[in-house]
C-alpha cells in the first residue's frame, strides 16, 4: 500500500484543512506513514503569515528533495497559504514539487494527485470562483471527541499587515444547514467539543441570511455537544447578540480569544483594525459583565511600522489593564504585497526583539497571576491524554481553555472534575476529584 505523510504549518484552519487532506488521501486508498522518510506521497500544508513559517518550509522541502532523489516515484505536494501566495513561482523555486494547490482547492486534490496518489498533474490552482468548502470531504480527525467545524472561508478585513485576505480570498459563509448537519453528525460519532473556525467568526452569516449568535444557539441545541469554542472573533464585529448567546448557551465555553494587536489607538488605526483602544476595553467590560469567570486571550504584534516606544508601552499597559489569561505575541513581519510592508518607519530588528522580550515577560507574569487565582477551585476538565512530560499524569483542558496536568484514572474524552492545586503561567496542576475521595 502506498503511504502518505502530511506536514502542517500555521493556524487551526490549516490543521483542519489537513484533516480533510488526510481523509481524502485515505479515500484514494493510501495509508498514513509515521514520518516523511517512509511516505510515498509527501504533502506540506503551508502557512505564510510571517517569514518564519516560510523559512521552516524551505528546510522541510530540502529534505523532501533528497527523498525524491533517492526514489523518484515519490510525489511531493505543497498546499496551503504559502503555495497560494507563490502560485506564479512555486515550480520555479522548487522544481521537484509535483503538485501545488491553494487552500480553497483541497476538493480538487484527488483529481490532481490521480487515483492511487501517483501525482499525474503537475499542479494547478483553483481560481477564486472555484473555491469550495472542504466540508463535504471525508475527515481524518486526531481525536474522536474533539472536532473543528469550518463556518466560513476568507476574510473581508484589510488589516494592513496581514496576508490572509490575499491568500484566502473574500469571506464566504457556509450555509447554516450544512454546518448544523455536520455538528449533528459529529455529535452522533461521539464528539463532545467543537471549535467553530473562521477568520472572523463574528461576521459570519451576512451572506447566507444568518448570523453568528443564531449559529451559536443552534449548535448549543445539538444533543451531545458539551463544549463549543470558536476562533477568531474580530473585536469590531463583536455585538450584543453574540455576547448574549455566549451568556445563555450552556455549552459555549467561558473563553474568548479576542485579538487586540496593539494597545495604541494610533497604531490600531494604521493597522486598519477599525476599533480604538477605548472601544476594545469597553467590549472587554461588556463581555466580563455578561459572562462571569470569562477567560480572555489575545494576539499582539510588536514593531508595526512607525510604532514608537510610547506606543509599544500602550500595548504593555493594555495587557495589564485587561489581565489576559494568555497571549500569542508576534514580532511584526513584513509580507510582500501588504500595505504595511510598504510603509515608512519600519522598526529595526533589534528594537522589535527587545520589545517582544519585555512584552512576553508581562504576558507571563499576568498569566501566572490569573492561573494562581484558580488554585483551590474545582474545574471541569476534558481529558485529552497523558501529559507530554510525564506519562504517569493526565492532561486536559478546562472550559476556560487552560491546560491542566493532573493525577487521576480516566480515559481521553471523559469530562472530570479536577481540584486545582498549583499553577504556572501556562498550566494548572491538580487532582481528579474521584481520586481525591478515594
Ligand atoms: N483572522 C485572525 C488572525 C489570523 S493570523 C484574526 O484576525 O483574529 C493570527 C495572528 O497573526 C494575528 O492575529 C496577528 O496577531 C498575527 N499576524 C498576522 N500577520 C502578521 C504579520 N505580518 N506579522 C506579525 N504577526 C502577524
Ligand atoms: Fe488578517 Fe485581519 Fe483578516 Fe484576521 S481579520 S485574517 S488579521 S486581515
Ligand atoms: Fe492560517 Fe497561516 Fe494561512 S495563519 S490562514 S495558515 S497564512
Amino acid at each position: 500500500m502506498r503511504r502518505y505523510h502530511v506536514t502542517t504549518f500555521g493556524c487551526q484552519m490549516n490543521a483542519h484543512d489537513s484533516e480533510r487532506i488526510k481523509g481524502l488521501l485515505e479515500e484514494l486508498g493510501l495509508g498514513e506513514a509515521p514520518n516523511q522518510d517512509e511516505a510515498d506521497v509527501l504533502v506540506f500544508n503551508t502557512c505564510t503569515i510571517r517569514e518564519k513559517p516560510d523559512t521552516r518550509l524551505a528546510a522541510h522541502l530540502g529534505n523532501a528533495r533528497m527523498l525524491k532523489e533517492q526514489d523518484p516515484g515519490r510525489v511531493i505536494a505543497v498546499g496551503g497559504c504559502y503555495a497560494e501566495a507563490q502560485r506564479d513561482r512555486i515550480f520555479e523555486t522548487y522544481p521537484f514539487v509535483d503538485v501545488a494547490f491553494g487552500p480553497g482547492s483541497i476538493p480538487h486534490l484527488a483529481e490532481w494527485l490521480g487515483a492511487g496518489g501517483e501525482g499525474v498533474a503537475r499542479g494547478a490552482f483553483g481560481t477564486a470562483e472555484e473555491r469550495a468548502f472542504a466540508g463535504r470531504l471525508p475527515m481524518h480527525r486526531e481525536r474522536r471527541f474533539q472536532a473543528w467545524v469550518q463556518i466560513s472561508m476568507g476574510c473581508n478585513s484589510v488589516c494592513a499587515y496581514c496576508i490572509v485576505p490575499a491568500v484566502r480570498g473574500r469571506e464566504v459563509s457556509r450555509r447554516p444547514g450544512e454546518i448544523l448537519a455536520e455538528v449533528e453528525r459529529l455529535a452522533a460519532q461521539g464528539v463532545r467539543e467543537i471549535t467553530l473556525l473562521g477568520q472572523n467568526v463574528n461576521s459570519y452569516g451576512r451572506d447566507v441570511g444568518s448570523d453568528f449568535s443564531e449559529l451559536l444557539r443552534a449548535c448549543d441545541a445539538v444533543e451531545g455537544v458539551e463544549r463549543i469554542r470558536f476562533t477568531s472573533p474580530h473585536p469590531k464585529d463583536f455585538r450584543a447578540p453574540v455576547i448574549a448567546a455566549m451568556a445563555d448557551c450552556q455549552a459555549v465555553c467561558e473563553h474568548a480569544h479576542l485579538p487586540l494587536q496593539s494597545g495604541s489607538t494610533r497604531i490600531l488605526k494604521a493597522m486598519r483594525r477599525t476599533y480604538s483602544r477605548e472601544r476594545y476595553l469597553r467590549l472587554v467590560d461588556e463581555l466580563r459583565a455578561a459572562i462571569p469567570d470569562l477567560a480572555l486571550t489575545t494576539d499582539l504584534i510588536v514593531g508595526f511600522p512607525g510604532e514608537t516606544e510610547a506606543e509599544f508601552e500602550q500595548t504593555v499597559s493594555a495587557v495589564e489593564e485587561v489581565g489576559y489569561d494568555g497571549a500569542f505575541t508576534f514580532v511584526y513581519s513584513p509580507r510582500q504585497g501588504t500595505e504595511a510592508a510598504a510603509m515608512p518607519g519600519q522598526v529595526p530588528e533589534a528594537v522589535k526583539r527587545e520589545r517582544i522580550e519585555r512584552l512576553v515577560e508581562v504576558v507571563q507574569r499576568i498569566g501566572e497571576r490569573r492561573n494562581r487565582g484558580r488554585v483551590g477551585r474545582i474545574e471541569e476538565v476534558l481529558v485529552e491524554g497523558p501529559s507530554r512530560t510525564d506519562e504517569a499524569l493526565l492532561r486536559g483542558r478546562t472550559r476556560r481553555n487552560t491546560t491542566v496536568v493532573f493525577t487521576g484514572d480516566v480515559q481521553p474524552g471523559e469530562l472530570v472534575q479536577v481540584r486545582i492545586e498549583d499553577a504556572t503561567s501556562a498550566t494548572l496542576r491538580g487532582v481528579e476529584l474521584a481520586a481525591v475521595a478515594a
